[in-house]
């Protein structure tokens, strides 16, 4: 798929998120670094009421001074009650954060994934799509636990304890920095190095997973042809290999775990022996000792869960990237038009020099094609199978956008009617309905959300479907099942014809949309049809000739051209590919 500028990185979609919830942002990391103050609060009271405890039983012994260690008791209690609060606070704003943020990427994911062209769609399994959209939501969440929880908290801590161990010993402050910036690097070393297993092992999962969907969205096919035992053991090739590589995965993970608790063991040595000589050599009193252990050990807790976090963080990245990359990149069909008030009651529509290659093919479909068609007119387009006939179609209501040429409505080009403005003056019966799994009115209404009642039983009657409608269970509140599944193939296309009638546009495209009718059925729709269209374009894709035949204008195609056009009669009174169409169908 094309990427341009307009594409969005895992910056852009983070930038993109993080500015509407920059407040909320901005409450949970005050709410978490007052937590790891606090933590250090109470070190800190804990170390000053051993050196109270110290100066009255070994360095004044028998003094009349009283023992006073209020001060540090309501400290330590304060300190660790403002953690409590500053950790159930930071616990709140975590969560609503991650709701929020969860919907919002939803929000942004769907509106994105609605600018995609049809090939966007047909070129990537379903599993792929749901997967990208599912994906983000639980990963942005993911990413949020880990930075809050995990990562920003071990830096803050890390970085306060050094300045606080600076008053004690600034020897101690430097090595401890040094530690965290050497165990975050061998952290990250380890990370990286995994991440290329990790990845292995998540497409593996990709790959089993999109061929179960792929299997289960061909199920009717696979068991007809007898192949579940083949596809069996094909998913059964793709788990053994996904199995290896998670083997292979965690193998990576324990060894690295090893490597780290060796790199914290060894910091604690050099510590406690660093702390030892300095208090043997009076630089620091025995308190300080106890607070530089107490802290140390803090941080070492604080870092050792963050960088076991790391190789997580850096999955989450690469799974986000991965939903971006899905979602987030610039739309083939440009939506940069800027009119949208756009309807005139008379349209010429024109096609001028088009040409047309679909995206990941390199033969032209379609090459300096020009065609007119006005309100009023009846125009049938015919032609073999893969003629370009619905391809023809799909470029006049921009699901592809031409390569070359023009398409003007009175002159203006529709690439400068914003997509939403375009599709209110075309209505499109495709070749297959897409139905919703909702009731037949929600269906019939996607048409026009404001028809009246009158509207619709009036609709349904031209498009032959209110007596089958008014035979269900619960008439037009019956449900109709995921994409229609409970519907018969004609019931299901006289429901999309008395949707685009309803929604009444100055141009109507029926791509073969009556072609699994019976041909009473289809006669009647086609005459409803031509009444409806007096004053508006009609274009009609058929193979059935006789539907056709009164048309003003029928255009024969074939390889993407346009090889005869004229009435029925014209065509048929002279040696065409339409004449012999005509012969071979009656
Ligand atoms: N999304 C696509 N990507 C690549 N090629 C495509 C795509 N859709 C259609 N084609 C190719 O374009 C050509 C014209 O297809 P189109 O669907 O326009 O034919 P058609 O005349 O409507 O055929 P039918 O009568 O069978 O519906 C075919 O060769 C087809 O394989
Ligand atoms: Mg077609």
């Amino acid at each position: 798929m094309k990427r341009t500028d307009g594409n969005l990185n895992f910056w852009g979609v983070i930038k993109l998120l993080a500015l509407p919830m920059k407040y909320q942002i901005a409450k949970a990391l005050s709410a978490q670094i007052t937590a790891q103050l606090c933590q250090l609060g109470q070190a800190f009271s804990l170390a000053w009421i051993v050196r109270e405890l110290l100066r009255f039983y070994y360095y004044s012994p028998g003094s009349s001074e009283k023992l006073d260690l209020s001060f540090g008791v309501i400290c330590f209690v304060l300190f660790s009650l403002v953690e409590l609060v500053s950790r159930y606070l930071s616990g709140t704003f975590i969560s609503t954060l991650q709701s929020n943020i969860k919907t919002l990427i939803l929000e942004k994911s769907f509106s994105k994934l609605m600018t995609h062209s049809n090939d966007y769609f047909t070129s990537k399994s379903t599993g792929k799509i749901t997967s990208g959209i599912s994906g983000l939501p639980k990963e942005m969440s993911n990413l949020i636990d880990i930075m809050f929880m995990d990562m920003i908290p071990s830096i803050t801590i890390a970085l306060i304890a050094a300045i606080g161990l600076a008053f004690v010993s600034p020897i101690i402050s430097v090595v401890l920095l040094v530690w965290f910036f050497l165990f975050q690097g061998v952290g990250i070393y380890c990370a990286v190095i995994r991440v290329p297993l990790h990845s292995n092992s998540s497409k593996m999962r990709g790959e089993a997973f999109g061929n179960i969907m792929n299997v289960v969205e061909c199920q009717q096919s696979t068991r007809q042809a007898s192949k579940v035992e083949y596809e069996r053991l094909r998913l059964g090739k793709i788990l053994d290999v996904w199995d290896r590589e998670n083997m292979l995965y965690s193998f990576s993970s324990e060894t690295a775990r090893v490597y780290q608790s060796l790199f914290v063991t060894l910091f604690k040595i050099i510590m406690i022996a660093m702390l030892s000589g300095l208090l043997m050599v009076g630089w620091i009193a025995a308190s300080e000792f106890f607070l530089a252990y107490l802290v140390i050990n803090i941080v070492i807790r604080n870092v050792q869960s963050s960088v076991d976090r790391l190789v997580d963080l850096f999955r989450i990245h690469s799974r986000i990237q991965n939903s971006i990359a899905t979602i987030f990149f610039e739309s083939e069909i440009p939506n940069t038009g800027t009119i949208n008030d756009f309807s005139p009651n008379h349209i010429h529509l024109q096609m001028k020099d088009v040409s047309f290659t679909y995206t990941g093919t390199t033969e032209r479909l379609f090459e300096d094609l020009n065609l007119a068609f006005k309100s009023g007119e009846r125009v049938a387009i015919v032609g073999s199978s893969g003629s370009g006939k619905s391809s023809l179609m799909k470029i006049l209501v921009r699901t592809n956008d031409v390569s070359s040429g023009a398409i003007t409505m009175n002159d203006t080009p529709i690439k400068d009617l914003t997509i939403d403005n375009l599709n209110t003056l075309i209505s499109v019966v495709p070749q297959n309905p897409s139905l919703f799994n909702r009731t037949i009115m929600d269906n019939l209404k996607i048409g026009n959300a404001d028809a009246t009642f009158e509207d619709i039983i009036e609709a349904t009657k031209k498009a032959n479907c209110y007596d089958f409608i008014m035979s269900l269970p619960k008439q037009f509140d019956n449900e109709i099942g995921e994409k229609g599944s409970s519907l018969s193939g004609g019931q299901a296309q006289r429901l999309s014809i008395a949707r685009a009638l309803l929604k009444d546009a100055p141009i109507m495209i029926f791509d073969e949309a009556t072609s699994s009718l019976d041909s009473i059925s289809e006669t009647n729709i086609q005459s409803a049809i031509s009444r409806i269209s007096k004053d508006k374009l009609v274009l009609v894709i058929s193979h059935r000739l006789s539907t056709i035949k009164d048309f003003d204008r029928i255009l024969v195609m074939e390889k993407g051209k346009i090889i005869e056009q004229g009435n029925h009669d014209d065509l048929i009174g002279r040696e065409s590919v339409y004449h012999s169409m005509w012969n071979a169908a009656v």
